[in-house]
């Protein structure tokens, strides 16, 4: 398949030519890493793999075919990527250690749920922040989410229990300072206005974000034993599988409607999480670029080689076979993307976020189309590249908004406008 679909300009040197204009003209320039391309018209022709045919060449065109050639692909990324995890231990416990059902002001019923994976008390675990709506008649539809520093950094509630954080320098207890410093990046009230729980984890608690050897965190569990077993994403996704076994059985959620939501490094991890686990309901990836949803081959900011290198832990140590070799990997993001299907995926991108390759989340989010529209599913089909600020809401979203490498209000906004679509048929 040929690496290039037409975004609705004519001609493909026109298109790049008046792209990098509109970009010198629109893009005010962002600290981006030095020495990585960034320029359209420098980025290489490729090959993707068809995600419509078998290992053995066969082509997949009924829809009772996607099962077996989904199992392949997902096999491949295991193999080659992200790396195999384990299954559920077979003792995981739920303690409630907080839940007040008047929290936020009255706005929300909040629990607090420590989730240990294993009978022992040095085994690892995590602690689950759910607020659900407090006045809803029911279950209600939840996203999930992990988090970057700490579940009192999601918002200024005095009683979210202070997370300590693993470093390379040992641990770091958490402090007051940084309540609700990340709550901008969690619009909490909003979504309990919209009828929505929000449940986060800590991904620090899942696995430190280091390179330790794969010692810690829920490697302890089981550390690699060949080059294809879990790096720190499949530790991270394992973590929000962990969280959705609890939701499924809180009587405050509904779970068999838990979008799974993450950004960046925690949006790559929140699709293969989204991949491995099917009881994900929605897919979220806010600006989840190389590794997530953008696509490998394009070379465009972020490459293979760098995100090994500079962060060598997130992988399964396959991957770095593929440093520098991008043709060569049997799978580009797009698959990766198809494997949602035909669970409602939702893919975006901000114009600053060039490291993350807009154009190249967008592309991969349209050759995976081509699944969602074998199982008689809404992809992002012909229409042209939306301009910013223009949300595509089929079975596949899209948006690219204006501003930088972040998760905004406008993000959360279209997110609750795809899951009432999906979930509540408001056609929009
Ligand atoms: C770095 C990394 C990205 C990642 C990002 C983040 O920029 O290179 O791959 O997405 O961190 O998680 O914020």
């Amino acid at each position: 398949m040929a690496g290039s679909i037409a975004d609705g300009l004519p001609g493909v040197r026109i298109r790049a030519a008046l792209v990098l204009a509109l970009a010198a003209w629109a893009v005010p320039l962002q600290a981006q890493p030095e020495g990585f391309n960034y320029d359209e018209s420098a980025v290489p022709a490729y090959e993707l793999p068809e995600i419509l045919r078998t290992a053995d060449g066969s082509a997949v065109d009924e829809p009772a075919e996607w099962r077996a050639r989904r199992e392949e692909i997902l096999g491949l990324f295991e193999r080659e990527v992200y790396g195999a995890a384990p299954p559920a231990p077979p003792e995981v416990r739920f303690e409630i250690l907080d839940e007040d059902a008047g929290a936020l002001g009255g706005l929300a019923r909040r629990k607090q749920v420590r989730i240990t994976f294993g009978a022992s008390e040095q085994a690892p675990g995590m602690d689950l922040l759910l607020y659900t709506p407090a006045g809803a008649q029911g279950q209600v539809p939840t996203f999930l989410g992990l988090n970057f520093r700490g579940n009192h950094t999601v918002h200024e509630d005095p009683s979210i229990l202070l997370a300590d954080s693993v470093t390379e320098d040992g641990v770091r207890p958490g402090s007051e300072e940084d309540r609700g410093r990340s709550a901008s990046r969690w619009p909490i009230e909003r979504a309990l206005e919209r009828g929505y729980a929000v449940a986060t984890v800590y991904s620090g608690h899942v696995d430190p974000d280091f390179d330790d050897g794969f010692r810690n965190g829920v490697h302890a569990l089981r550390p690699p034993r060949s080059e294809n077993d879990w790096g720190t994403i499949a530790g991270w996704a394992w973590g929000l599988s962990r969280a959705l076994d609890y939701l499924q059985g809180d009587p405050h959620v509904d779970g068999t409607r838990v979008a799974v939501l993450g950004h960046s490094r925690l949006g790559k991890t929140a699709l293969w999480a989204g991949a491995v686990d099917e009881r994900f309901a929605i897919v979220i990836s806010n600006n989840s670029g190389c590794g997530g949803a953008a696509l490998s081959r394009r070379r465009f900011g972020e490459t293979v080689e760098r995100i090994n290198t500079r962060f060598p832990h997130w992988f399964a140590d396959r991957f770095n076979a593929y440093n520098g070799r991008e043709d060569d990997l049997p799978v580009d993001q797009h698959m990766l993307l198809a494997l949602m299907a035909p669970r409602p995926l939702y893919v975006a991108s901000a114009e600053e976020d060039l490291w993350a390759d807009p154009r190249g989340e967008y592309l991969s989010a349209r050759h995976a189309s081509a699944v969602y529209e074998l199982l008689g599913r809404q992809g992002l089909g012909d229409a042209p590249r939306p301009p910013l600020n223009r949300p595509v809401l089929r079975d596949i979203g899209y948006h690219i908004r204006e501003g930088k490498h972040d998760v905004t209000a406008y993000d959360w906004e279209r997110y609750m406008d795809f899951a009432d679509l999906h979930w509540r048929g408001d056609g929009r």
